[in-house]
């Protein structure tokens, strides 16, 4: 029997600033999704990287003196060092700036420039740097982004066109079919609503004024748009096409659910099957922005609750689709909960009474008895898999408070086995279970569970 495949991709990140809490946030999802499907025998294939060509880009490098190539240069090491960090398993970090990616890119824009697809025409419209997007006046509040506060710029300039209209039937029956699936069902809603009250524009795909950027081969004079540019790295990065789930934040859904499809088709590739969104990250109820002093760093974040509780921590702070608010204030309490009571207790009690019980054999868990965390893993419900887990746990503690165990080792031997047996075994599946979540923490429990070693997991904030 063939293996069965799986292929997600994070949104390309942009090489304008180092990584934050939010990038972090998607990338461990997928992460933790990819080693879920690996532990369930599949061939799964987690491609991540970065955006590195545009306006915002080579703004941002003219403000730090340095080249655009330099900058990403630099930003992409801080990514993929925060990945190293925070035990990201990738298969792919590809980069726009390739020579692989442009030559892909400069073929795919002569093609449908060939087929009339794209043609040369003139844009109007207001632009914002900060999402790389021409806005419709209903997008903007008193003339600026919502996004980014700022304001969007008016401009006029030739520019090559692709056709979008064309396809806003088939587009609307493909997300209907769930053949181009948005996930969770709210999204698939809101973009349906906007595709039906909403006629899809022709897309401006060029700009004349950005020079950072790959030139158009049928007119150097004008580089490609960024977001046409971004997307086929979904592509280039692949190892097998097409992919089953491209993650996103809210924020980037609008282009997911039409440009992206809508360019796939024109170039004759199979769409995707579809995207998951999840939403933003608040930090006290807010945005988190340096002005108001909340943002929460991932790199305080990783001192304070290492690599796994780290992990653990951003996905289990709130339900996956939905905003999750958080405080550091309240990380650490269920840091302390949670992780350094609750796991962490129950790992060193039932060690500790493991020492002088013989003889004992645990057998690897088997996950596919564990239909309920499986749906829930593959509803991308995190939080709710992160619960069943710890129902265990703390039916553990529990158990262990009301049998007594270290007295039962003194009167009542077959009695002390029984309850030992049925630790180890629970112990084991937790371990099991947050493989995906927390690598490192879920094999030094199977470790010390075969050699009996003590290794004190997470120490009390
Ligand atoms: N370069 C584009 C994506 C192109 S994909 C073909 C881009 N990059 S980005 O650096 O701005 O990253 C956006 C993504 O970061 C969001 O979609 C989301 O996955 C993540 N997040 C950014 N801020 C976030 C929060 N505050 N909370 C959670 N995730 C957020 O857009």
């Amino acid at each position: 029997m063939s293996q069965k495949k799986f292929f997600i991709t994070t949104p390309v990140y942009y090489a304008n600033a180092q990584p934050h809490i939010g990038h972090a946030y998607t990338t461990v999802a997928s992460d933790v999704l990819v080693r879920f499907k690996k532990m369930n025998g599949e061939d799964a294939f987690l491609l991540t990287g970065m955006d590195e060509h545009g306006a915002k880009i080579a703004q941002k490098a003219e403000t730090e003196n340095k080249t655009p190539q330099e900058l990403v240069d630099e930003i992409s090491e801080g990514f993929k060092l925060l990945w190293e960090k925070l035990g990201i398993d990738y298969d792919v970090f590809t980069r726009t700036t390739e020579k692989k990616h442009k030559n892909f890119i400069r073929e795919a824009v002569q093609k449908l420039y060939d087929n009339g697809i794209i043609y040369k025409g003139e844009y109007e419209g207001k632009y914002c740097v900060g999402c790389e997007q021409f806005k419709a006046e209903s997008d903007l509040v008193d003339g600026k982004c919502p996004d980014h506060n700022t304001e969007a710029e008016l401009m006029r300039e030739e520019s090559y066109l692709m056709k979008m209209g064309t396809e806003q039937e088939w587009l609307i029956k493909m997300i209907k079919e769930d053949k181009f699936a948005i996930r969770p069902e709210r999204y698939k809603n809101e973009v349906l609503s906007f595709l039906k009250n909403n006629k899809l524009e022709d897309l401006s795909i060029s700009r004349k004024n950005v020079n950072w950027g790959i030139p158009l081969p049928f007119d150097e004079s004008h580089t490609v748009y960024v977001w046409f540019d971004a997307f086929l790295s979904y592509v280039t990065g692949a190892k097998f096409w097409p992919s089953d789930i491209n993650l996103i934040g809210k924020d980037i859904l609008r282009v997911h659910s039409t440009i992206w499809p809508i360019m796939l088709k024109h170039l004759g590739l199979e769409i995707s099957r579809g995207l998951f969104v999840h939403g933003h990250i608040l930090s006290d109820g807010k945005k988190m922005s340096k002005t108001l002093g909340n943002v929460i760093g991932i790199d305080e974040m990783l001192e304070q609750f290492g690599k796994d509780g780290t992990r653990y921590l951003l996905l289990s702070a709130g339900s996956f689709g939905e905003d999750i608010d958080i405080t550091m204030e309240r990380l650490t309490e269920k840091y302390n909960a949670d992780l350094a009571n609750g796991l962490g207790n129950l790992v060193s009690r039932v060690i500790t009474l493991s020492s002088d019980f013989e003889g004992l054999q645990v057998s690897d868990f088997e996950i596919e008895n564990k239909k309920e965390f499986v749906n829930l893993m593959n509803d991308f419900a995190f939080d709710k898999a992160l619960d069943y887990v710890w129902k265990i746990v703390r039916e553990s503690n529990k158990y262990i408070e009301e049998t007594k165990p270290w007295e039962l080792k003194k009167t009542k031997r077959d009695k002390f086995a029984e309850v030992m047996t049925k630790l180890r075994a629970d112990l084991f599946l937790v371990a099991g279970l947050l493989k995906p979540f927390m690598p490192e923490t879920s094999e030094k429990i199977k470790k010390q569970l075969t050699n009996g070693v003590k290794d004190i997991l997470f120490k009390r904030l």
